[in-house]
């Protein structure tokens, strides 16, 4: 298997850019943590199905799941780097999905003001598409998502994809999710390798996920290059997310990366709505979200009524006054931003929701 590397500039005067490096990326490893002192960061997951590798320098186990990811483990994990006599002069390694990249970032950016360095083994393919790149790192409080946290980027993130053999298939699954959702942004090619496939015969053709894998990480690179902080572009990467985190919060019942495929689903019925996307593009979404065994609308059985969807949705952080932030689409490939009053909304999902 190949690799491949891709770039991704840091801002702040960080110099150096951030270097994702994606196939049979793990044996790099070794080589990237020359001369440097590696705390290693995992789950207990990663633990178990990688002694080896996790168990080669001091390392820090954290909790699975969402509801670990608080102020709390962190205040776990800055306790043991103490017990380990970890200094600045270390360097933080976080093997693991979304939740320990994002939690490794962000201790790495304020243990003793900031290690020496930090990079990432992205495990789950959410993680190697969206979580580990790009250099957000952070933590959920009081029941409000990454609330808390900093811009700063890895030096590098490995992207193995014989790794992803090991991810249970339903994550796997989620994190197609957020490839579909590149595509869509900016990448029609993408959204394309995805059309006339099954999820079994998507993800059994290994240089297919290999050049999805790859694409999906250069657009994103290349929307972090244009606004590494978020100040507008960035914000095109919500894409479905508005209302995927309301369904989360909602149901209680899918991960993020099922809720994300509702999400893109109701994104494409507004924007088709909005008239910005034709029925038939509009169409090809839901049938691709649909193909990969991913839900394309919330299930009647949560008993989740719009109303409550709306109210989570204007309850979210990215909330500005009586408008939010939504991202809709005029094509596929083509994300736009629009302001949206709440009650538009409220209006627009009349027969959507
Ligand atoms: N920083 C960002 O820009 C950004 C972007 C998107 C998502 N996120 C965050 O990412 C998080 C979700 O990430 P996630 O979906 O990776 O969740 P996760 O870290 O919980 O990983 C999912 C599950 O898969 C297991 N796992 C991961 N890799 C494995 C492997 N190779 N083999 C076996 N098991 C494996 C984990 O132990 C876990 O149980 C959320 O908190 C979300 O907010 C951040
Ligand atoms: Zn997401």
């Amino acid at each position: 298997m190949m690799t491949e590397e891709i770039l991704v500039p840091r801002g702040g005067g960080a110099g150096s850019p951030s270097r994702v490096i994606i196939g049979d990326a793990l044996p790099r490893l070794g080589e990237l943590l020359q001369r440097k002192r590696p705390v290693v960061i995992t789950d207990p997951n990663l633990a178990e199905a990688y002694p080896e590798l996790t168990g080669r320098y001091p390392r820090v186990v954290i909790g699975l799941g969402e509801t670990q990811k608080t102020l709390e483990t962190v205040g776990y994990i800055y306790r043991e780097l103490l017990r380990l006599g970890v200094d600045r002069g270390s360097y933080l390694v976080g093997i693991g999905g979304g939740i320990v990249t994002d939690i490794t970032g962000f201790v790495a950016s304020t243990y003793m003001r900031g290690v020496s360095g930090f990079g990432f083994v992205a495990t789950s393919l959410l993680a190697q598409v969206d979580a580990s790149v790009g250099g957000k790192n952070g933590v959920n409080l009081d029941g409000y998502k990454n609330i808390v946290g900093v811009f700063n980027q890895p030096d590098f993130v490995l992207c193995d994809l014989p790794m992803l053999g090991t991810l249970p298939v339903r994550e796997l699954r989620a994190g197609l999710a957020e490839v579909i959702k590149c595509g869509l942004i900016r990448d029609a090619g993408l959204f394309g390798m995805f059309e006339n496939h099954t999820f079994e015969s998507f993800t059994g053709d290994a240089a297919l996920v290999h050049r999805a894998v790859a694409a999906s990480v250069e657009m994103k690179a290349a929307v972090v290059a244009a606004d590494e902080t978020e100040q507008g572009e960035r914000k095109l990467l919500n894409l479905g997310h508005t209302f995927a985190h309301a369904i989360e919060k909602c149901t209680g019942r899918y991960l993020h990366g099922e809720a994300v495929g509702i999400g893109l689903c109701i994104a494409a019925r507004l924007s088709h709505k909005l008239g910005l996307l034709t029925a038939s593009d509009m169409e090809r979404i839901v049938a691709v979200v649909g193909a990969m065994d991913l839900p394309t609308s919330v299930a009647r059985d949560t008993g989740v009524t719009r109303a409550q969807l709306l109210a989570a949705v204007a309850s979210d952080k990215k909330r500005e006054a009586a408008e939010i932030d939504f991202v809709l689409m005029e094509g596929i490939g083509h994300a736009v931003r629009r302001r949206m009053p709440l009650v538009e909304l409220d209006t627009l999902t009349a027969e959507i929701l």
